[in-house]
């Protein structure tokens, strides 16, 4: 069997993070969680006190990036993650990230299968070649409704309305900005979670991960 390369996309709280996580296990995979890039090097900005639209900073800081400022447990903080989607869109940035990105997925550790990579645009732009692409989706209102528990059980106070209205408003800039937009690869398997468990949603994915490889297995 070729080493695997497993592309997933999808918007924010869809659970790709999840099922990446789980497929890493199950296959025993590196895994890049690619949102971490842009999270680094938002806090970066904000604890340099940079200004979020000065893109040198941006790209100074994205080019000094090591793998051990993803390991920063401030970078899941909200504040975080808007400063993340107020650089995702520089093009220089998205650049400099890329090539980290496919460093990872070429140098996976030698006790590993593959990798599996998940994000904005990994199956379009980072590894167009990945044997398979999911991109895992689920209603605005479903995401939000996960995150309000997610919050609840951090012991976080929140208002759903308040939850759902951040949620659009970012699927909206990761959609429509100019450079990598969030859309599904053309051959991705579209997975979409609203009406699914966890479980179903990882046995799903197997079914597919596993058909793209016994092709490929029964064509050499
Ligand atoms: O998935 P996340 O919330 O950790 O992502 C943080 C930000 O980074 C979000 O605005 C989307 C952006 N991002 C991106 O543009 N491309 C990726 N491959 C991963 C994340």
């Amino acid at each position: 069997m070729p080493s695997m390369m497993i592309a997933i996309d999808g918007p924010a709280g869809a659970g790709k993070g999840t099922l990446a996580r789980r497929l890493a296990h199950i296959y025993h995979l590196a895994h890049l969680d690619t949102g971490l890039l842009y999270r680094a090097v938002g806090l970066k900005m904000l604890e340099k006190g940079e200004d979020l639209a000065d893109r040198q900073a941006a790209i100074r800081i994205a080019a000094s990036l090591k793998a051990k400022d993803l390991k920063n447990s401030a970078l899941r903080d909200e504040a975080v993650g808007n400063a993340a989607s107020h650089i995702a869109p520089l093009k220089e940035v998205r650049d400099v990230l890329l090539a980290f990105q496919r460093n990872f997925a070429k140098n996976p550790p030698v006790n590993k299968q593959g990798v599996v990579l998940d994000g904005r645009d990994i199956g379009r732009v980072v590894l167009p070649e990945a044997l398979c692409k999911i991109y895992v989706t689920a209603s605005p209102e479903v995401r939000a409704e996960r995150r309000l528990k997610e919050l609840h059980e951090k012991g976080i106070d929140s208002i759903y309305e308040a939850i759902l209205e951040d949620i659009k408003i970012r699927d909206a800039r990761d959609q429509t900005r100019q450079t990598s937009p969030l859309r599904p690869a053309k051959n991705a398997y579209i997975l979409d979670t609203s009406e699914m468990g966890i479980n179903e949603v990882v046995d799903k994915a197997c079914v597919y991960i596993e058909s793209q490889y016994s092709k490929v297995c029964k064509q050499s």
